[in-house]
This record gives structure tokens, sequence and C-alpha cells, in this order.
């Protein structure tokens, strides 16, 4: 008996993000312990690796963050939740050919997935000072500059719904008791149980409300990390602004929406992210919201457009037309030009925003 069997059988049923947790992280289940995730033979295929050039257009960002704080002598880079880590390998790349870059650079990875660890370690094999780090509290007092790209639309949410002026938690249990079937169950909760969440939702107007579990211990270390490490935070993630709650939970397979309770274990299970949540905490604890631009804005601002002319100047005409497409993959607005968007925060009165007005 596997360990959801356990649980179910032990409680009946289970909250939705336990389920995601168990399905997405569990040793001997979890999807990101277990399957080929990333790619186009794949499930679904993230910025990073659709063309080196968007972790160049990040690594350029990094660069003139570490300027506009007068070039300290060390910095950490901090990924958060970094893949296969592909992302930072062209980032460090990127940062060692510009020969005014002088400072002493470690990296640190926070990862949660043993198999992605390994994939990690093969893959940056030939870098110096990386270090893998299970609370993002412990790294060094150096200037710290965070990057995370679809780290948080990984994490499992908890999910309320309202029906006919009652709440419910969604929960997971067997379809009648036959273990090899797993369905929804709704958990009718008090209304009280929601005021946690009124910071970021309107429940009145909601009828659903979504919430990453974790989040806020996470935002909460960064802010500390901005405020201590003289950091600066960028994210990209998909997701919306707005007190009203959606349904957004769904399952990828192959790099189509598949059913959830079918595919669990063998599909990635994501969400949009309110960011109502990430403002709402920074704000809190007293951190600046630099902007939220879409992903396409934000790579023009940086020079993508100008980066690919260059490159395509020197390479032939097949990896050209391969780079036009990615580029196009990155920036069309249909695809994850606004799909995506660019989130960054950082101390009080930093003026840095590159990329952002
Ligand atoms: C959707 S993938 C994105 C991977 C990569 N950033 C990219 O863009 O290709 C989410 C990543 O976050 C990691 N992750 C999710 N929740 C985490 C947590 N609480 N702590 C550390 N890593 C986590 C996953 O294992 C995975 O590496």
């Amino acid at each position: 008996m596997n360990l959801l069997e356990k649980l179910i059988n032990k409680k009946k049923f289970i909250p939705l993000n336990q389920f995601i947790n168990i399905a997405l992280y569990d040793k001997k289940l979890g999807y990101y312990q277990n399957k080929k995730i990333f790619g186009r033979e794949g499930d679904f295929i993230t910025s990073p690796l659709v063309s080196s050039i968007f972790s160049e257009m990040i690594s350029l960002w990094i660069i003139s963050y570490w300027i506009y704080i007068k070039k300290p002598r060390r910095i950490n880079i901090l990924e958060l939740g970094p893949g296969n880590g592909l992302m930072i390998r062209q980032i460090i790349n990127s940062i060692k050919k510009i020969k005014t870059f002088n400072a002493k650079l470690t990296v640190y990875l926070h990862e949660k997935s043993e198999k992605l660890i390994k994939i990690q370690r093969k893959n940056l094999n030939k870098f110096e000072n990386i270090i893998w780090i299970k609370n993002i509290s412990r790294i060094n007092q150096d200037s710290t500059i965070i990057v995370a790209n679809e780290f948080f639309d990984a994490f499992p949410i908890k999910q309320f719904f309202k029906e006919k002026n009652n709440w419910y938690e969604q929960c997971i249990t067997f379809e009648n008791n036959n273990k090899k079937k797993i369905t929804y169950y709704k958990n009718k909760i008090n209304n009280n149980f929601l005021k946690k969440y009124s910071k970021f939702f309107n429940i009145n107007k909601s009828k659903v409300i979504e919430y990453p579990i974790d989040i806020e211990d996470y935002l909460n270390s960064i802010s500390n990390i901005i405020k201590k490490n003289n950091g600066i935070f960028l994210m990209f993630d998909y997701g919306y602004s707005n007190d009203i709650g959606k349904n957004t939970i769904r399952a990828i397979k192959k790099h189509r929406n598949v059913d959830l309770l079918k595919e669990y274990i063998n599909c990635d299970i994501t969400f949009d992210i309110n960011f109502n949540i990430f403002k709402n905490i920074f704000k809190e604890n007293n951190i600046q919201n630099i902007g939220t631009v879409s992903q396409n804005f934000f790579l023009q601002r940086l020079g993508i457009i100008e980066r690919a002319d260059q490159i395509i100047k020197n390479q032939d005409v097949i990896s050209s037309k391969n780079l036009i497409l990615s580029i196009n993959k990155l920036l069309n607005p249909k695809e994850m030009g606004h799909t995506f968007h660019a989130l960054a925060f950082s101390k009080k009165n930093c003026k840095f925003n590159l990329g952002f007005i």
C-alpha cells in the first residue's frame, strides 16, 4: 500500500494540498522525484529551456543590479527551484564573459526534489562555489540576488469553494471505497476558518480560493534576505492580480491538460498564482514592490531582440530560424509573452527598476 492509500485509509479523506505534496514530491510516488519532466519530450517546457537567451537576459539584470549596488567584491545568487539547472548554468556562463565583473560569486540552489538535485549537480559539475541549501535563511551575509522561474506554481495548494453560502475545503478520497480510484470530497468548513485568507481574497465576492501552502514562510524568508543582504528578488510565473479568487488548478502531461484524478503521479499539477499574495505579504514586511510586467515587456526592455540580431549575424540559417521560433515563443502574447509575468521586489528606496518602467 502506498503512502496515499495509507493516509486516505486512516483519515477517510485528505486535503488537496497534502495530496498534491505526495503526488509531486513523495520520494517513491512523486512526479518531480521520478519522471522526465522538462522539455519537448517531457511534459512541459519552461522559458530557460525554450532558449538560453532568456537566462542571458537575466544575467544582464543581475550584473546591472551588481553595478547599481556599487560592485561589491562578493555576491550571491540564490535560485529557488532550479529544475534541471540549465538556467543557472547559462547565467553563470554569461556573467563570466562580462570582463568588468570581478566579484566572487557564490551560487545557492534551493531544490526539493532529490532527483532534480542529482541532475543539477551533473549539469553544474564544472563550476565552483555552488551550494545546495535546504533552509534559505542560512545563506552568508553577502549581497544577494534571488531568482525564481516557475517556482511558486509548483507549490501544493489548498482550495476552498463556496456553494449556497457554505464554504468547503477541496479534499481527496477513494471513489466508492475502490482503492484504485480517487475522487474529490468536499469537507464543510466554518467560515471563520477563511479569515486567514481575507488579507488576500475578498471572501464575500470570491467563489473559489486557492492558496499555496508554505508561501508565507518563503516570502518572509525572502523579505529577510532582501533586508539583511542588500538583496533583490526577481521572479517569473503565470498568475493574476485580483482579490476575487479563481479555480485554476490543472494537471499537465505531454504539453496538454489531463484529468488530475486519473493521471496524478504521472503529470504536473499546477495553478495560477494570485500575485496579490506576494504584494500583500511583502508590503507587510516593508519590502518595496518594483513592479509587475509581462515577460514580453521585461525581455524586450532588457534587449532580447537586439541580442538575437547579434547572434543571428554570426550563425547559420537553420540555427537562426530556431532562434526566431524560440524568441516568438518567449515573447508572443498568445504563448509565454503575456501568460508569464515578471515581478521584482527590493528594499525600500531602492531605485533599481530595470525592465519594469
Ligand atoms: C515548475 S519547476 C521549474 C523549474 C525551473 N525553474 C525552470 O524554470 O525550468 C519547479 C521547480 O521548483 C522545485 N520546487 C517546488 N517546490 C519547492 C520547494 N518548496 N522547495 C524547493 N524546491 C521546490 C521543483 O522541484 C522544481 O525544480
